[in-house]
C-alpha cells in the first residue's frame, strides 16, 4: 500500500479556519484524510467533518485512517462541483468552514496504473475518479489538433504546445497513445528541459491533459460560487491551490466577493446590486516553510489563500 499522502500546512490550515467550537466544517479533498484527522484531532467533540472525494480509492483508505473518529465525521463520494447538492443531500444546511486542498494526492501520483505519473509507465488514464468516462487517452484520441494546442497552451502555459500535437499526431499515426510512457516520449522529441533543470518535458504537458480530463478549474469554480451560500457568518474558507490558474482563479474571486458592487465606476448609483461576502485574511499568500519543503518537496508551490464570510 503506497505511503500516505503529506498534508501541507496543516497548521496554517487549521489556524486559519478559525476554530469554530461547533458546526460542521467541510473537506471538499479528503484525499488520504490527514488534514482532517488533524482537524478532528484539534477540535471540540461538538465539530464535525463532512469530508467529500471523487475518487472512491480514497475514501476507502481515510475511513480507516479516521475510524476512531467515526461519530465526528461523513464520507462521501462526489465532486467539488457538486458541493451544494452533497451538502444538502447529508440534511447539512450551514457551514462552519470549508477546506480545498487541491490538485492529485501522493498515491494517486505514485500509482502506476492510475497514470498520472510521468516517471513511471502506466496506462495513460490521468482520471481522479475512475468511473468517468473519458480518460487522458480518450482525449488525445477524440480532440482536434487545435482542442488539443489550445489544452496544452492554456491549462499547462506551455509555448510549445503546437509542435508537442505535431508529435503526438506523428506518434498516433503508427500507434495509439495509451501509455504515459509513450506520451512522455513524444514531448521528449520535441520539448528539451532548460540545462540542469530536473523538470521533466513532458510535465507541463501532463498537467494540461490532468486538468482537462477531471474539469479541474470548472469544479473549483462551481465550488467556489456554491460555497457562499454555505458559509455561516465568520465562517472560512481556505484554498490550498499548486498552479497559477487555480491560484488566480481562486485570488480573482475573493477580490470579487470582497469588492461586492460591480457597476462601472462612471455609474453614480450601483445598479448591479451585489454585496460584498467575503473578506480576504490573506492579501498575499501562505507558502510552506522551508522547512516543511525540505521534508515535503512536493509542498514546494502550494499557495494558500483565506477568507472569511461576511454578510452586509
Ligand atoms: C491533494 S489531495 C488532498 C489531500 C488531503 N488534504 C490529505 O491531507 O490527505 C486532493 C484530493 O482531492 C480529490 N479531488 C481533487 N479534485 C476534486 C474534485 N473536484 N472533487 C472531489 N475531489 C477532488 C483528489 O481525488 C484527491 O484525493
Amino acid at each position: 500500500m503506497p505511503e500516505y499522502h503529506k498534508s501541507i500546512m496543516k497548521r496554517e490550515v487549521l489556524r486559519y479556519l478559525g476554530i469554530p467550537t461547533e458546526g460542521v466544517i467541510v473537506d471538499g479533498t479528503l484525499g488520504d484524510g490527514g488534514h482532517t484527522e488533524f482537524i478532528l484531532n484539534n477540535t471540540a467533540p461538538e465539530i464535525r467533518v463532512f469530508a467529500i472525494d471523487r475518487d472512491r480509492s480514497a475514501i476507502e483508505r481515510a475511513r480507516e485512517r479516521l475510524s476512531p473518529f467515526r461519530d465526528r465525521v461523513t464520507l462521501a463520494h462526489g465532486e467539488l462541483g457538486d458541493l451544494k447538492n452533497l451538502v444538502a443531500q447529508n440534511g447539512i444546511t450551514q457551514i462552519a468552514g470549508l477546506l480545498m486542498d487541491l490538485g492529485v494526492s501522493s498515491p494517486q501520483l505514485d500509482t502506476p496504473d492510475r497514470g498520472f505519473s510521468i516517471k513511471h509507465d502506466g496506462p495513460l488514464d490521468m482520471r481522479m475518479d475512475p468511473s468517468q468516462q473519458t480518460s487522458a487517452a480518450d482525449l488525445l484520441r477524440k480532440l482536434s489538433d487545435a482542442e488539443l494546442v489550445s489544452i496544452i497552451k492554456n491549462f499547462g502555459e506551455e509555448r510549445y504546445s503546437k509542435r508537442i500535437v505535431r508529435s503526438i499526431r506523428k506518434e498516433q499515426a503508427e500507434h495509439p497513445i495509451i501509455t504515459t510512457g509513450q506520451l512522455s516520449r513524444a514531448v521528449s522529441r520535441v520539448v528539451r528541459s532548460p540545462r540542469h533543470s530536473r523538470i521533466h518535458p513532458a510535465t507541463k504537458t501532463f498537467q494540461a491533459l490532468r486538468i482537462a480530463v477531471n474539469e479541474e478549474l470548472d469544479q473549483l469554480k462551481r465550488a467556489l460560487q456554491d460555497v457562499i451560500g454555505l458559509l455561516s457568518s465568520t465562517s472560512r474558507l481556505v484554498v490550498i491551490s499548486f498552479h497559477s490558474l487555480e491560484d488566480r482563479i481562486v485570488k480573482t474571486f475573493f477580490r470579487d466577493e470582497q469588492k461586492g458592487c460591480s457597476c462601472p465606476p462612471k455609474i453614480p448609483m450601483c445598479i448591479c446590486g451585489r454585496t460584498q461576502t467575503l473578506k480576504i485574511l490573506t492579501r498575499k499568500p501562505i507558502m510552506p516553510s522551508e522547512e516543511e519543503i525540505a521534508q515535503n518537496p512536493r509542498s514546494v508551490s502550494a499557495k494558500l489563500r483565506v477568507a472569511e464570510r461576511v454578510y452586509a
